[in-house]
């Protein structure tokens, strides 16, 4: 813990700060100085502030928290070839592979992978870049299969190396039919098999005749034992974030490229054998295996409430339906949504999901018209939104239904539903640290007259495939404005959530948490969001400052136009909450500035225990960053704090985040 005098030094400090445009000296004049009424909370902070934003990028799913490890299951991804998959050559053998359409099972797996072996042979698959192999680790297989073979049809399956020098674990399937027929082995690999991505998954073997197979699937342990269940390290990152809801399908994953290529519920339940999958919007196509019923079994598992996004007839490369009759089929697919969600299981679509494994009603508020609407050019949504809200609103009475256009978000859209008034309104920012810092009281002033604000997506971007410390700086200096306006901002949600660091698995840079295949880490932004949910009591209280000290800003000039004016903006940020039961309150500190900086805080209508506790994440450099080679190179630091009451100075460090916790009475 560091003192400084009450007359601040600040005065004399030049101040120089990382980003470019950010160019010149702090000027202040007097020590700064915070005043905290604790006892007058201004209003409550919204129950259910922080949540988790998700949809297929970046490898989110498939090759991300869903947990199959075998890539191009049902051998779709590519109408030409068996993409991902290769032939394996045992010794003498001559085998081929190739993609076979006159062996369908059924309307979903029309397409299945042909074996031809001579002399032995297999099919091998690299998974999402590489298999990965842990010690004394159970893995369960299964695939559809059959062959013309009249001799024994044996097979090997098992997980090996690339070069098929080490084979890590294997099971035997002993016989084969003429028919197809489901297989299902458990492989376990050995106690001293090193941790290891360069691996393959293998079907093999010694016979001579043909093989098909389909829906090869390989699972390692999932987080709580699910079957089709998620990756347990992503679970877990999530579950340390403590998040309050899921905003599920999507971004732009719900709407598709085209109307046709929509995210279809329907299509997404039950036996993986009834999932043909569909085309991605993010340049692959989804297996769907992360279907309706899975996100809302991720809900349960984090004890999250499903923010549920309804195709509402806008697609992302323009095309959309006309309000009026039809709509309707796309209305009734919401409202079917809804029931499938909520209905007891006398409802049809409540029997449906008992018939897939949950009998139990999951618990639902919101529900979410589209996503980005105000880039449908035609006009449509106005009409869209109004016959979507009249059919949900007379159906569910109680459930809060958000527009995704209005407000004033990043997008410069100002549209807003006229003819009916939006429970909420989503906005989306997606900008650098210093556009968020000189925004950061974005909220303060917005009308408490008008709907409710979800801030459905947003993230500094800075720093790739995950975000750097500037980032989080940018990051938690919005994240004072939306706590302090939580009575306005009653949702929240950081994007996108997820990417696969291995190249070929990101479309969309900037992201929380990254991983291959084996290892996961969180970036200094994931830090940031789960220091500023962890410290968070349930009154926003005032928080007054003197004397900031800012920072000149130039802010980049137009092609061939002239600079803009500088701007002068605050290099510290700040906002307190207080528990009502505990006592406790938390000020957030965030210095963006390259020197440490000295606050003098007084705290008035409670009383101040002397100690406290301080969390920092911090580093050297604002772009120090976090990787999968050094994932916990930067990460919060938790302390005593001594010299603490209602009278106090304390030293802030340059770029940092920081929560003091502050026990009261
Ligand atoms: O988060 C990435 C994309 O950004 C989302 O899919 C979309 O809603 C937004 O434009």
């Amino acid at each position: 813990m560091k003192f400084a005098s009450p007359q601040s030094t600040l005065c004399r400090r030049l101040l120089t700060f990382a980003a470019p445009a950010l160019i010149a000296a702090a000027t202040c004049a007097a020590e700064p100085v915070l005043t905290i009424d604790a006892d007058k909370p201004t209003h409550d902070v919204s129950p259910k502030f922080f949540g988790l934003m998700t949809e297929e990028i970046n490898h989110s799913y498939d090759g991300g928290i869903y947990a199959e490890l075998i890539q191009n299951r049902i051998f779709k991804d590519d109408p030409k070839a068996p993409a991902h998959w290769s032939v394996v050559q045992r010794a003498q053998s001559n085998a081929s592979i190739a993609l076979d359409e006159s062996q369908q099972i059924n309307s979903a797996l029309t397409v299945c992978l042909k074996l031809d072996a001579q002399g032995g042979g297999g099919i091998a698959n690299d998974g999402y870049w590489g298999i990965p192999v842990k010690p004394q680790t159970t893995y369960r297989a299964s695939f559809f299969a059959k062959t013309d073979s009249t001799s024994a049809g044996a097979l090997t399956v098992s997980i090996e190396s690339n070069d098929g020098a080490t084979v890590f674990a294997k099971a035997q399937v002993p016989k084969l039919t003429h028919e197809w027929q489901r297989y299902n082995v458990t492989l376990t690999t050995r106690g001293d098999a090193k941790p290891s991505t360069n691996n393959r998954f293998v079907i093999s073997t010694t016979d001579t005749g043909t093989f098909w197979f389909n829906l090869v699937s390989l699972f390692p342990p999932t987080f709580n034992n699910r079957p089709n269940g998620n990756r347990i390290d992503l679970m877990q990152l999530l579950g340390e974030m403590q998040p309050n809801f899921l905003r599920l399908p999507g971004g732009n994953y719900v709407e598709g490229d085209h109307i046709d290529t929509h995210f279809k519920w329907k299509e997404t339940l039950g036996d993986l054998a009834q999932r043909p999958g569909h085309p991605g919007c993010w340049h692959y196509r989804s297996s769907d295996g992360m279907g309706l019923l899975e996100f809302l079994e991720w809900c349960e598992d984090l004890k999250m409430e499903p923010v549920l996004a309804v195709y509402a007839g806008y697609s992302l490369r323009g095309e959309h339906v006309n309000p009026g009759p039809d709509l309707k089929p796309y209305i009734d697919e919401a409202l079917d949504e809804i029931e499938y969600v909520t209905g007891d299981i006398r409802t049809k679509w409540g029997a449906q999901r008992a018939k897939d494994g949950h009998p139990n009603p999951f618990k639902l508020t919101y529900v979410e018209i589209g996503n980005e609407d105000g880039f449908d050019k035609s006009g449509s949504y106005e009409g869209r939104y109004v016959q979507f809200y009249d059919a949900i609103k007379a159906k569910y009475p109680k459930l809060q239904l958000i527009s995704t256009v209005g407000g004033r978000d990043s997008l410069g859209k100002r549209f807003t539903v006229k003819q009916r008034t939006p429970d909420v309104l989503d906005e989306h920012y997606y900008r650098k640290a210093v556009e968020m810092e000189e925004d950061a009281a974005h909220y303060d002033n917005y009308d408490r007259n008008g709907p409710k604000i979800f801030v459905g997506e947003w993230a500094t971007r800075e720093g790739s495939p995950t975000t750097n410390l500037n980032a989080a700086l940018g990051d938690a200096a919005w994240l004072t404005g939306m706590e302090r306006n939580s009575d306005l901002v009653v949702l929240q949600c950081y994007a996108p959530l997820f990417v696969n660091v291995n190249r070929g698995g990101m479309q969309w840079s900037g992201d929380l948490i990254g991983y291959d295949a084996l290892n996961s880490y969180g970036s200094p932004s994931y830090y940031t969001q789960k220091m500023f949910n962890q410290y968070l009591g349930d009154k926003v209280v005032p928080v007054k400052g003197d004397n900031i000290p800012t920072q000149t800003w130039q802010p980049p000039a137009p092609k061939d136009k002239p600079a803009p004016p500088a701007k002068e903006l605050p290099s510290l940020f700040y906002v307190a909450t207080r528990d009502s039961k505990t006592g406790n309150l938390y000020l957030k500190v965030v210095n963006i500035a390259s020197t440490e900086q000295a606050l003098h805080i007084e705290v008035k209508g409670a009383h101040v225990a002397p100690q406290g506790t301080a969390v920092v994440l911090t580093s050297a450099r604002p772009e120090d960053t976090n990787s999968i080679n050094e994932p916990t190179k930067i990460v919060p630091v938790t302390s005593k704090a001594d010299g603490l009451g209602n009278s106090f100075t304390r030293t802030f460090a340059p770029y940092s985040i920081n929560v003091l916790q502050l026990q009261t009475k």
